[in-house]
């Protein structure tokens, strides 16, 4: 039975169409919606060209109020009836009551290799710590931040000279591969951490 999988947004989307753009052939599961929090989100105009529907939950419309969003976020959901939910550069902190609702069928991707270096800034913060090598996780998401059982990773050597931006540059391709091998892997009802680089 083919796998249906929601991918949430936030800005440009070049891991949805990674994952969007794998999900062909004899591939497990198939895109059924990209849904973002911002209107403005490129990905959105991403995700039409590839003609997977697309909605828009403007979490500013709920002013803070992060239960109605998520309450708004759920009905667009179960629009679509994902079987999986793939986080992609999705910039808003979920209440335990939504990550406990999705559990076991939500991903996301952060770019470190966690446990390291949970919110943001991880490139800054793995430079600063004179690591080196860096990374990407994709893991599945529970109610505390960036935490979840890990389902792959991949590593980049941090090379002489690398800023924040030049080592943000390199992981993103990595991503691009990581995500997808995941995605596909765990569609598949395979759990095994998938390792690159
Ligand atoms: C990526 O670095 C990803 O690791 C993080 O958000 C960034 C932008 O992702 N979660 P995308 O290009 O919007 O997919």
């Amino acid at each position: 039975m083919t796998k249906r999988v929601a991918i949430l947004i936030s800005g440009g989307g070049s891991n949805m169409v990674a994952l969007a753009q794998s999900m062909t052939g004899d591939h497990p599961a198939r895109p059924v919606l990209v849904l973002s929090n911002d209107p403005e989100a490129g990905g959105l105009a991403k995700a039409a060209e590839l003609g997977i529907a697309t909605a828009v939950i403007d979490h500013r419309k709920f002013h803070k109020d992060r239960s109605a969003f998520e309450g708004a976020l759920n009905a667009s959901l179960e629009v679509a009836n994902p079987d999986i939910i793939c986080l992609a550069g999705f910039m808003r902190i979920l209440t335990a009551d939504f990550t406990a609702k999705w559990e076991g069928r939500m991903l996301n991707i952060h770019p470190s290799l966690l446990p390291k270096y949970k919110g943001l800034h991880t490139h800054a913060r793995a430079l600063d710590a004179g690591d080196s090598e860096h990374g990407c996780t994709v893991h599945q998401v529970t109610a505390a931040l960036d935490d979840g059982p890990i389902l792959g990773q991949a590593r980049i050597a941090i090379n002489k000279g690398d800023t924040p931006e030049t080592l943000a540059a390199r992981l993103l391709p990595m991503e691009h591969a990581l995500y997808p091998a995941v995605l596909r892997r765990f569609a598949s009802g395979d759990s095994r951490p998938v390792m690159l680089g």
